[in-house]
């Protein structure tokens, strides 16, 4: 066993995105891919010497290998300890949690999230910082530096390490430890949540399905919410992570997650209803014949947050993504808290979070979470939900209705056009932003311009700026458009257009939302000239 120092040239494009580096799988096979981008993170970190790393992944398709690949990498980087998923497998929020109990100095986790996984799909590496959570842009760009120039990385030789054996190995004089992947998340959930009132709701017949998506959830909400909380078997279905997710999709969505949706509008449906990604951050909570939004679901949590005992004490403060829904806004008001609203990218809730400015954060990407770890959450989120339902022996739709009875309605919806081609895209956003400064006050027939502009963001904490964040056209009764394109996507570019309309008065609060947002959607073609520009008519997903 010995560190091998290996030639190497760089490859374009190691520019980590939204949420780290994702291209094809077949990309990062390439001969030295994977080892440029870890050494380029190994460099941007400086002296690894004594420390603790955090590795694990979705168990997606290469996922083994990267972690092989990985710790030999770390091992010739002087790194102390890496404490690594059983079978490779850690959640990003586990990831986080683990990072955050052990006191490591950061963690890497391999995902692309809600990407298609296999041989033709999708894969991914992200840096977590010590904190838990993702690396801040000074850091993905340090890495994006170092891939470009690099020459060589730092190898040992070492043979593959028993990764489905819980206990320590040894590559060089670096210690493995082989974790059981659910088991400190799971210490941690207990602590938030009151599992005894959720174990009385199951024993007294409450019905559940949880769609694990064959993704990295499965094992945990098993543990958990079968395991802990008494629910029935099979409450878990596609539970076990499949290298290609089954073939399946593994986004949260009512698209994507069409079985339990099904489940959930039959007559016998049960309960309640939940769904998680590919890497167990996101989440998407239905309840009988009723999707809730992400952006619903942020604020609902919000305004009941004190059910939980981990939120007993209150809410320093809510912060939400530019794009989501002003649903929590409206909460925080309530509770005579701030409310953040944050460029798109979990990353820049871990300021907020860390400085205890805010507690519980959320995104309309089905994307909830609170300053117990440094990223989102799915299981944390269901348990919540569970908590909330036991709480108050209410169902989804009361709960959901009750808050609109209180605060107003914020119907809301995502139009999609994926794989457009990326030089119209970015076309059609150059066209929009010329005529930013043109709409204010402009009468676009049922809405007037109050302002027209491209999200800015100033971090409150480090005073960072980040420009161009999404162009938002805000109507004078509140009502949004919403235009920005994806940083996640892996073909082409994915122009996003988020809806809002808000409705104050009960009498409609149940118009199907995208009757409710009709007139939005016209102006929104009108304005932008989406079919012109990327020759779609219709959106290719809806949420
Ligand atoms: C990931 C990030 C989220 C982000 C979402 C959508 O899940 O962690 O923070 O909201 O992707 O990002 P996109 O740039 O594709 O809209
Ligand atoms: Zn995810």
């Amino acid at each position: 066993m010995s560190i091998q120092t290996v030639g190497t040239t760089p490859f374009p494009g190691q520019r980590p995105g939204t949420s780290g580096l994702r291209k094809k799988v077949t990309v990062f096979q390439q001969p030295h891919y994977l080892e440029n981008f870890v050494q380029s993170v190994f460099d941007t970190l400086g002296d690894c010497g004594g420390k603790t790393l955090v590795l694990g992944g979705d168990g997606r398709y290469h996922n083994r290998v990267a972690v092989q690949t990985i710790l030999r990498m770390a091992a010739a980087h002087g790194f102390a300890k890496v404490l690594v998923g059983q079978g490779g497998i850690l959640s990003t929020p586990a990831v986080s949690c683990v990072i955050r109990k052990r006191g490591a100095l950061g963690g890497i986790v391999l995902s692309a999230s809600h990407n298609p996984g296999g041989a033709d799909g999708d894969f991914g590496i992200k840096y977590n910082i010590a904190n838990g959570g993702p690396a801040p842009e000074s850091i993905t760009e340090a890495i994006y530096q170092h891939t470009g120039n690099i020459k060589q990385y730092r190898i040992s030789d070492a043979a593959d390490i028993d990764l489905n054996r819980i206990g320590a190995a040894r590559i060089e004089a670096m210690e493995v430890e082989v974790i059981d992947s659910v088991a400190d998340y799971a210490e941690l959930m207990q602590e938030l949540f009151d599992f005894d009132a959720i174990r009385k709701l199951f024993a007294g017949g409450f019905r559940m399905c949880f769609d694990g998506m064959h993704a990295v959830s499965g094992p945990y909400a098993k543990a958990i919410i079968e395991g802990q909380l008494g629910a029935p078997a099979g409450t878990v279905i596609n539970a076990v992570p499949l290298e290609d997710f089954g073939g399946h999709h593994p986004d949260p969505n009512p698209v994507n997650a069409a079985e339990l949706i099904a489940l959930m509008d039959a007559d016998n449906a049960p309960d309640f209803g939940a769904a998680s990604d590919g890497d167990g951050d996101r989440n998407m909570i239905v309840g009988r014949k009723f999707a809730v939004t992400p952006s619903d679901s942020l604020a609902v949590l919000a305004a009941n947050a004190t059910v939980a005992p981990g939120y007993r004490k209150g809410l320093a403060g809510i912060a939400r993504s530019m794009p989501t829904s002003r649903a929590a806004d409206r909460v925080a008001e309530a509770l005579g808290i701030p409310c953040f609203e944050t460029p798109t990218g979990w990353k820049f809730f871990g300021n907020l979070l860390d400085a205890g400015k805010a507690t519980l954060c959320g995104e309309e990407s089905y994307g909830t979470g609170s300053d117990h770890i440094r990223e989102k959450d799915g299981v944390w989120a269901v348990l919540f939900w569970l908590n909330l339902l036991a709480a108050t022996g209410k169902s989804v739709e009361e709960l959901v209705s009750a808050h609109w009875q209180r605060f107003g309605r914020n119907y809301y919806s995502r139009h999609d056009y994926e794989a457009v081609d990326t030089k119209a895209a970015n076309e059609l956003m150059a066209s929009l932003r010329i005529k930013l400064a043109t709409l204010a006050g402009q009468d676009l027939g049922h809405y007037v311009v109050d302002f027209a502009d491209d999200f800015e963001y100033t971090d409150p904490v480090d005073g960072s700026v980040s420009k161009q964040q999404g162009i938002r056209i805000v109507m004078t009764n509140g009502s949004r458009i919403v235009f920005r394109l994806s940083g996640t996507g892996t073909e082409g570019a994915t122009l996003r257009v988020y809806l809002e309309r808000y409705e104050p008065d009960p009498k409609y609060h149940h118009l199907p939302t995208q009757q409710a947002l009709s007139a939005l959607i016209l102006i929104a073609e009108q304005v932008a000239g989406i079919a012109d520009w990327t020759g779609r008519a219709h959106p290719t997903v809806t949420t």
